[in-house]
């Protein structure tokens, strides 16, 4: 999903930073984290002059090499495209020079001028200056100006396992399993904690998501895109003003409405995600009825009290997750939801009430019962018209029928499966039985 820009600055500059990233022209970033002077700043400091302590960390690539890395940005390894530009596999040699060459992601940035420049410089201050498991590494950068215009590029560790949008919505990877999501939120969840809490300034990620959300290989967690990262208000401020930028269906309705942006924009963002991940659904699907297209007013018909909340759990799930804890994690993505801001919990609150959901699910409290989804109605109707009754969840893809001529079974993936493959060898057998028998082919077998 794409990022929105409601603002967008058009200036044109022509100097770029050559080595350590600078903010080029400081008058036009008014109201900029990025712009302050510790002159003016008292305690705590901002993230520049944090980034200046750290900034020998980052390794300053040149674009040939980076080229080079890419096999000159081939098509066949780029791992995706998004609002800020495409995103390349790419190796390059370790820092010490010395052993294999080592996987990284290349982000080639669009050229969109000054904006471009800025959601660059942002991710290298900001992600220059972070340190923490969940949150991605920033190798190193290259700002270089060619005869075409500026190049900008970011490098990264390279996260084998895509992303949380990948594992939930693309039907050619294996269902995400319901311990798996609630482990991949906490993660994600302290990572926002950190930021929210754990540096010397206050962090505001603006842009949390399922798609910004990379799995390693391990599927552990790891946010990436600080591009619209800012620093969060100090002293008696209790928000920073700003131009709206972030990603539709995740932005808190106070920040679109007003441009004032506080951690608990993060939070709402983040009780989006509960959401996705406990319904299988996005934020925003336009090809659904009209009711269901908005994510955030369909579940609302579905409260986590009612009997009824089971039908929103993503059917990809089966019976392979606890009621109880979806119920929690509904309720606690609900409290993210608040309309007022200071409702909301805090990212610590949020992990230890999802540790809590972690906990009751490995207690063995999973749902004995497939979840009445209206998904699964249909399954179940068909399934007793037809009466060929093989159900089963393939590749996540929701569900396929396999007419093997057996009436009065209905079989469910799994143990269910193995049983298939059995009848259809007994089949098989039945029917060189009958030939040798000199029996009638092609009559059903009733079991
Ligand atoms: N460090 C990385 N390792 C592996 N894949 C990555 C890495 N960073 C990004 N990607 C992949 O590159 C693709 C594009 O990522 P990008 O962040 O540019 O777009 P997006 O998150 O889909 O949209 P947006 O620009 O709104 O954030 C995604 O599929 C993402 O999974
Ligand atoms: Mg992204």
């Amino acid at each position: 999903m794409k990022c929105f820009y409601i603002f967008k600055d058009k200036s044109k500059t022509n100097r770029v930073a050559k080595s350590a990233p600078e903010a080029r022209d400081k008058s036009k970033l008014e109201n900029s984290a990025l712009n302050r002077t510790a002159v003016s700043l008292p305690s705590p400091r901002s993230i520049p002059e944090l980034y200046k302590e750290k900034e020998h960390n980052l390794r300053v690539f040149s674009f040939q090499e980076l080229r080079e890395a890419t096999n000159g940005f081939n098509r066949m390894l780029k791992l995706g495209e998004g609002g800020f530009g495409s995103v390349y596999k790419g190796t390059i040699i370790p820092a010490n020079g010395q052993g294999d060459r080592i996987a990284v992601a290349i982000k080639k940035l669009n050229r969109h001028g000054l904006q471009g420049h800025k959601q660059w410089l942002a991710e290298v201050q900001f992600l220059g200056v972070v340190n923490h498991p969940n949150l991605v590494k920033l190798l190193g950068f290259c700002s270089e100006d060619d005869e075409r215009g500026i190049q900008r590029l970011l490098v990264y560790e390279y996260m084998p396992n895509r992303s949380l949008e990948d594992h939930l919505f693309n039907r050619a990877l294996s269902t995400l399993p319901w311990k798996t999501r609630l482990e991949i939120m906490l993660g994600a969840a302290q990572g926002l904690a950190y930021l929210h809490g754990g540096l010397e300034i206050q962090v505001i990620y603006r842009d949390f998501k399922a798609s910004n959300v990379l799995l390693d290989k391990n599927l552990k967690p790891k946010l990436s895109d600080f591009g619209l990262a800012r620093e969060g208000p100090t002293g008696d401020r209790t928000h920073v003003s700003t131009a709206v930028v972030g990603t539709y269906g995740y932005a808190a309705p106070e920040y679109i409405e007003t441009g004032h942006l506080k951690v608990q924009s993060d939070i709402w963002s983040y009780g989006v995600v509960l959401y996705e991940i406990l319904t299988g659904r996005r934020t925003v699907e336009r090809n659904r009825p009209t009711m269901e297209q908005k994510l955030l007013d369909w579940v609302k018909l579905y409260p986590a009290d009612s009997k009824k909340f089971s039908m929103i759990i993503d059917p990809r799930l089966r019976d392979q997750y606890s009621l109880s804890a979806a119920r929690k994690v509904a309720k606690l993505a609900d409290c993210c939801l608040k309309k007022n801001p200071e409702e909301r919990p805090t990212m610590n609150q949020v992990v230890e009430s999802l540790k809590q959901a972690i906990q009751e699910s490995e207690d063995g409290n999973t749902s004995k019962k497939t979840p009445v989804t209206s998904a699964s109605r249909l399954i179940e109707r068909r399934s007793r018209k037809v009466g060929l009754n093989a159900r089963m969840c393939v590749n996540g893809k929701d569900l396929f029928f396999s007419e093997v001529c057996i009436s009065g079974i209905n079989l469910e993936y799994g143990t269910e499966m193995t049983m298939i493959i059995l009848l259809i060898q007994l089949l098989a057998i039945f029917n060189n039985e009958k030939q040798k028998r000199g029996c009638e082919k092609g009559k059903h077998i009733d079991v």
